[in-house]
């Protein structure tokens, strides 16, 4: 038997008062909706499908193909957004979870037990519920005199007494598939929204002697809707403690954990610190024992082992096992730096290989560069990449010795073992083992100081 999963993302989400579709709002950097595929990815789902609006170009080009889409043209209800799935699922034989792009704090865990609840209780469809203190806004779980669940209605569709009702849907539901589709022609949009409900398949589907059944997760805060940025920024915590706190857990040490923001991709080896303000976006793996931060930002690094990083922007680069890094230093673009290297404050590395026990102390751009094994990048030393058309390479080879001030003019090769001494434009290859001096001679006019200073 299949399973599939139908992810509601049509709807604009007027109320977060954006241009970006309401699903594509990130947390903690990732995409909405990116959270809720992650998750189902890590579940037995066999096919996932997305209902999207005709314009949301923005979402096939996030999620490409790794789910297949849907179109709903107008939005005329969670029902009506359902059977948009029905030309490739009418006719299967399996389980359907429905759940809402807009609620991307549902664990794996839930979406696994709620799968569990279904088939042991042989269920033709199982509602994911849970206690709210203020159900407002949310449909409401109606049960009957046995406690079996009766129906769900919707919150501007309740009467006085069931609103006062505390169980409430939380979107996601696992289907008998074929059951599912059947009772969605008979769905109509007789009520306070004019829409055509998702939840009044239920209904159907007990009137057609199908089972309904509810799962109630005790994880309230997992089940948050996001419905504007009040709420966006409640889930951005949310996780953001969950994360931490697993991290925590398994052997991370994290100095404050309200001011550390670690995306769910990254991961982190034991014994590594993280201290406050450090921002881990994307994807990242970071190393044991390593210090990050104060105030760092990785994203889509690779950090090794015994690594320190203290107030420094890396992106998309990788640094090796005893490196430090900073205060002050920014890596970009496919930036690969070695093992036991130095790179101090106000350092830039783009596109640059930058090899084991070489150092870049202060002030430095280093960009477009394959810099070799034990080179000293001394201060302020410069490789001039960029011609204002073109970008050029700069090569340095192992042991070579860049003094302080120098420009490299690219594209420009030096040589094993030369010296470059301190203030020189380098724009010719610098052979092996020479000492390349490009720069004026100094002139000493003696007594001239003084005789200025009489005037
Ligand atoms: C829905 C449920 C409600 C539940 C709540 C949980 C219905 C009728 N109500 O209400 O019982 O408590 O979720 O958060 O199902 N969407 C479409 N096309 C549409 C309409 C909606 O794709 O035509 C998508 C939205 O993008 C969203 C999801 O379906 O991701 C839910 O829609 P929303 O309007 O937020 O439903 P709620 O009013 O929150
Ligand atoms: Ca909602």
């Amino acid at each position: 038997m299949q399973n599939y999963a139908i992810v509601l993302a049509a709807g604009k989400g007027k109320r977060m008062k954006s241009s970006l579709y309401k699903v594509l709002h990130p947390i903690l950097g990732k995409p909405m909706i990116s959270h809720v595929i992650s998750n189902l990815n890590q579940t037995l789902i066999d096919r996932k499908i997305v209902v999207i609006a005709d314009d949301a170009h923005e979402i096939k080009s996030l999620l490409k193909d790794e789910v297949e889409y849907v179109i709903q043209k107008e939005r005329l209800g969670t029902g009506h957004a359902v059977r948009m799935a029905e030309v490739l699922l009418e006719n299967e034989e399996g389980s359907t979870l429905v759940i809402c792009g807009d609620t991307p704090l549902i664990t794996k865990e839930t979406i696994k037990k709620l799968f569990e609840h279904h088939n042991t209780k042989k269920a033709d469809v199982t509602v994911l519920t849970t206690i709210k203190d203020d159900p407002t806004g949310y449909g409401r779980i109606v049960r009957d005199e046995n406690d079996e669940i009766l129906k769900i209605v919707e919150h501007d569709d309740a009467n006085s007494s069931e609103r006062k009702i505390k169980e409430i849907n939380t979107g996601t539901y696992c289907f008998n598939n074929k059951m599912l589709f059947k009772a969605l022609k008979e769905v109509n949009n007789c009520n306070e929204q004019n829409e055509y409900y998702l939840t009044d398949v239920l209904e159907i589907i007990k009137d057609h002697n199908g089972k309904a059944c509810a799962y109630i997760t005790q994880d309230v805060e997992e089940t948050l809707g996001i419905n504007d940025r009040v709420r966006l920024e409640q889930a951005n915590q949310i996780l953001k403690r969950r994360i931490n706190e697993n991290l925590m857990r398994n052997g991370v040490t994290i100095i404050d954990k309200e001011n550390t923001y670690i995306s769910p991709d990254t991961t982190i080896g034991q014994d590594t610190i993280i201290y406050p303000g450090t921002i881990c976006l994307g994807k990242n793996e970071i190393g044991s024992h390593s210090i990050i931060g104060p105030h760092t930002q990785l994203e889509n690094t690779k950090i090794g082992n015994h690594v320190k990083i203290k107030q420094s922007v890396l992106t998309d680069s990788e640094v090796g096992d005893h490196t430090t890094v900073g205060p002050f230093a920014h890596f970009r673009n496919h930036s690969i730096i070695g093992s036991h290297v130095r790179i101090g404050n106000f350092v830039e590395i783009k596109n640059t290989t930058f090899s084991n026990h070489s150092n870049a102390a202060h002030l430095a751009y280093i960009g477009d560069a394959i810099i070799g094994k034990k080179v000293n990048m001394g201060c302020g030393s410069i490789t001039v990449n960029y011609d204002g058309k073109d970008k050029h390479q700069t090569v340095i080879k192992d042991n070579v010795f860049v003094g302080c001030n120098s420009n490299l003019i690219a594209p420009v090769t030096v040589g094993e073992n030369a010296y470059i001494a301190a203030g020189s434009t380098i724009n010719r290859n610098v052979p092996k083992d020479a000492l390349a001096i490009a720069r004026n001679k100094q002139e000493n006019k003696e007594g001239y100081a003084k005789k200025y200073r009489k005037k």
